[in-house]
């Protein structure tokens, strides 16, 4: 079929790509507790998928799982065209390395070096882990400062840059990598309502171009608005997902509908 009715002009308008990230039946425990139970994910090049549930359902354990910032212990991971199979043997640090290359984090608490300008907290991964020159990582970082409307603070210190302004620093740094897949765990939570509106207008821009990106979020109106789909995780597993609004508007899981009351406060 060539052509598409655009059914989701309301979502973003962009066109979804192959699958290139695919998670196969992830486990992941922390002692007696199961933070992670048999997900299975799959995300398409240019997708922007919400993941939602309550507080302790495993949102930002599964996007650590998908950055091997923690290992599952069992499943698999294929991200582009590499793929590991966890809990057959230690993970080699190569392989992780490789993975991890094609996925950007934004954290909740940014995680931005102290005694580096916003410049240098963008362009050192550049140099240390992509091996670019002073240069070019320079270049690249003033040009994702700029993106995200910081180039005028490319020589502040985190301490001399406001909440929103450090999250948007954090963004660039994840962007100037040059990942397939940005992940964002409630990057707005903690800030104001205004800054956060600020950082999910730059989430809206980034979606708008194309990126792909997983977001975790309590931020409702965003994920009904921005994402081509949401994913609903509850007690570690995923128990609904599918378009925005039919999530949100007709969930069919009782548990969907108990938290989205919960949260929306109808
Ligand atoms: N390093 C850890 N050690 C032990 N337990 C952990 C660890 N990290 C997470 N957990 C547990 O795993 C479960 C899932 O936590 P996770 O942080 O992934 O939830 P979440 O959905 O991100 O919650 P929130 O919305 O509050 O951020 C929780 O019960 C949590 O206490
Ligand atoms: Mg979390």
């Amino acid at each position: 079929m060539s052509m598409h009715s655009d059914a989701s002009a309301t979502a973003t308008a962009h066109q979804l790509g192959q699958e290139f990230v695919r998670a196969e039946g992830l486990v992941k425990d922390f002692g007696q507790h199961r933070a992670i139970d048999n997900v299975s994910l799959s995300v398409a090049k240019g997708e922007v998928i919400a993941l939602i549930g309550p507080s302790g359902a495993g949102k930002s354990t599964l996007l650590r799982c998908l950055n091997l910032l923690e290992t599952p212990d069992s499943g698999s991971l294929a991200i582009a065209d590499k793929r590991i199979v966890f809990g057959t043997g230690q993970v080699k640090r190569q392989q992780v390395l490789r993975l991890r290359r094609h996925t950007g984090m934004v954290f909740q608490s940014f995680n931005l070096f102290p005694h580096l300008t916003a410049l240098k907290n963008v362009s050192l991964a550049q140099m240390r882990v992509l091996g670019r020159s002073e240069k070019e990582a320079t270049e690249r970082a003033l040009a994702q400062l700029d993106r995200v409307g910081l180039a005028s603070k490319a020589n502040a210190y985190p301490s001399q840059c406001s909440g929103g302004q450090q999250q948007r620093i954090g963004i660039a740094r994840a962007l100037a990598m040059d990942p397939d897949l940005m992940l964002f765990d409630e990057p707005t939570s903690g800030l104001d309502p205004e800054v956060g509106a600020e950082i999910l207008a730059v989430m809206r821009e980034l979606a708008a171009d194309g990126t792909t990106m997983l977001i975790a979020t309590h931020e409702m109106e965003f994920a009904r608005h921005v994402s081509n789909q949401v994913v609903v995780m509850v007690d570690g597993a995923i128990i609904e997902q599918g378009q925005p609004e039919q999530v949100m508007s007709a969930p069919a899981h009782e548990r969907t509908q108990k938290f989205l009351s919960a949260v929306l406060g109808r």
